[in-house]
């Protein structure tokens, strides 16, 4: 295979990808261009992983069904009910589908009197407390939606400025999955404000403290200069960007209590600004500077502390270095949000936490594989997917070459299964399940569950789409403990061979032909050995288990076999 090959496949794939999301973007009257502008940017993400999001659930690749890819917003208590009990009784529950995730539109329009979130009155009158409970006691799990930004997709509310009580709220209802979305983002600004002063007031014993910002601490750009419309005639600027740090160390307090602190600032530009305050090396406030009309030079931000008497410390930056930086950060708060409001909650009850595993959706857009693992458990890498073979194939060819990001714990995720949906021809359907098990995805079921079921009650057993979505031995290749994602050794566009390490040195082999004719596709064993993920002993003799066709064969190493168009052969191989 030619280098030039490779990069055309690869070219062409995001040309594909993008292609799905365009149609997906216009429809939503998202600016299209802009969208895969940032997509293919090649703006720096400056945040990185540095400690690894760990809950200890989705220890593999977690398995579920969400209302999205078939119901969209036509979804109410009984349709989630009917499909968890459809999830038990046609054995998907068993095969490991424990995740009933609830979409976008299940919110009502308005906050409840202590700000947090209510099902939509109408279609969940119930509430969700109570259809978690019902589908708990069916053994599965509950999941549910927002958007990491002011508005869901579909216009219902947000949770972005609100991460605490939504956290806080979909524990206290016993949610165990959460997908945090992309729509109605805002990015926090990258710059900050020009500071004059800041007082620190205990009103109550009539303490106030002014410290003068140019008598601070300045480390990197930060500086004071010279206004004469600021209080003493000086000004720090220079803390944009996270280039600049305002410190005061050894700051004396008289006594316990609370205390209003407010930053005065001097208003310059009508824009937005941000800045952080960390208190004791330890609390983090994030304080946003509204945008400010002319009639004073001067605007604040005010906040109340509860501080001990003694010395602290106040340290005050904008930490972001780009739009993109926000993002990932506005996603790992989100995450930090879902940790605590699950502890808390087995703390106040005296009961074990149920930790919620946390699906990133911002669609590649600000490379969430690079702060993921920081993140969250999961993170979506493309645009939406659709029922069609091309959509299917675009999103794998993206998702294939991030293998290096996923692992235990942390998932590349291509998109819910549309396996069953749309004019996928069995084949397809097979290939794309394979696929999404080759590529340690996580295992979303995006069909009507409820048609598994016939209507005399019995499980329909001749059900195509059942019986690929619960095949066992494709379900153990994707619920692997290594959790390695697939890595494509050899490509000519049309035909791919992958491999996957699997646990007792065994290895997935895959061949997928996205042709138009049937072709015969053929490996050396002893080839792929010299791949360095491979870690299958070396031996005369391989066993070649046929993962669809459920046949066992020995080879000396050669495996060689007809692809149908569209379709994929899989074998597990030992060393004997
Ligand atoms: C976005 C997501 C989808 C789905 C919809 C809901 O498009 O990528 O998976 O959640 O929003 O509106």
């Amino acid at each position: 295979m030619k280098k030039s090959a490779v990069l055309s496949a690869a070219s062409a794939a995001s040309v594909a990808a993008a292609a799905v999301g365009f149609k997906y973007l216009k429809k939503k009257h998202i600016c299209p261009v802009c969208e895969v502008k940032k997509v293919i940017s090649n703006a720096t993400v400056h945040t990185k992983a540095t400690e690894e999001y760990s809950n200890g659930v989705a220890l593999t690749p977690p398995m579920g069904w969400s209302s999205w890819n078939t119901f969209a917003a036509n979804i109410n208590e009984n349709l989630i009910l009917e499909t968890a009990e459809a999830m038990k009784k046609s054995g998907l529950a068993d095969a490991g589908y424990v995740y009933v995730n609830i979409d976008d539109c299940w919110e009502s329009s308005v906050r409840d009197e202590n700000g947090r979130l209510q099902a939509d009155f109408s279609t969940f009158p119930s509430g969700i407390k109570e259809l978690c409970n019902r589908v708990n006691n069916l053994g599965l799990k509950l999941g549910i939606y927002s958007s990491n930004g002011t508005k869901t997709c579909e216009g219902r509310l947000g949770t972005l400025y609100h991460e605490k009580i939504d956290a806080q709220t979909f524990a206290d209802w016993g949610i165990e999955y959460f997908k945090y979305d992309f729509c109605h983002h805002k990015p926090v600004p990258t710059v900050a404000p020009y500071i004059d002063y800041i007082t620190i007031e205990n009103i109550e014993n009539s303490f106030k403290l002014v410290l003068q910002a140019e008598n601070g601490i300045l480390s990197g750009k930060a500086k004071a200069v010279d206004d004469e419309k600021t209080q003493t005639g000086k000004m720090v600027i220079g803390l944009s960007n996270n280039e600049g740090t305002l410190a005061f160390d050894n700051v004396n307090l008289p006594l316990n209590g609370e205390y209003v602190l407010t930053v005065h600032i001097r208003k310059q530009k009508k824009s937005e600004k941000y800045l952080e305050m960390t208190v004791d090396n330890a609390d983090v406030f994030p304080m946003n500077f509204e945008s400010a009309g002319p009639f004073s030079v001067s605007g604040m931000y005010q906040l109340k502390l509860n501080l001990k008497e003694g010395k602290h410390s106040f340290y005050f930056k904008n930490p972001f270095k780009s739009e993109k930086d926000s993002y990932a950060r506005q996603y790992i708060n989100m995450g930090k949000e879902l940790k605590n409001a699950t502890l808390r909650f087995a703390e106040k009850n005296n009961c074990e936490e149920k930790p919620i595993v946390y699906s990133i959706c911002e669609w590649g857009l600000n490379k969430p594989w690079l702060w993921g693992k920081q993140a969250g458990n999961l993170w979506r890498t493309t645009p939406d997917i659709k029922p069609y073979w091309s959509s299917v194939v675009a999103i794998y060819e993206f998702n294939v070459r991030l293998n290096k990001y996923s692992g235990v714990g942390n998932y590349n995720d291509p998109d819910m299964l549309e396996v069953g949906n749309g004019k996928l021809t069995l084949d397809e359907n097979k290939s794309h399940f394979t696929l999404w098990c080759m590529m340690n995805a996580p295992l979303i079921l995006g069909n009507d569950v409820r048609k598994f079921i016939l209507s005399d009650g019995n499980v329909d057993i001749n059900n195509n789409t059942l019986n690929i979505v619960t095949n066992k031995n494709l379900i153990a290749v994707n619920q692997d403990k290594r959790c390695i994602q697939c890595v494509r050794v050899k490509t000519d566009l049309l035909h791919d061979i992958l491999v996957k390490p699997l646990e007792n040195g065994e290895l997935a082999v895959c061949f997928f032909n996205k042709g138009r004719k049937s072709t015969e596709m053929k490996t050396d064993i002893d080839q792929l050995r010299k791949n360095i993920i491979v870690d299958l002993p070396a031996s005369k003799e391989y066993e070649c288990f046929d993962l669809w066709d459920e046949e066992r064969f020995i080879t000396d190493g050669i495996i060689c076999s007809q692809v149908p168009s569209h379709g994929v052969k899989i074998y597990r191989i030992k060393s004997v």
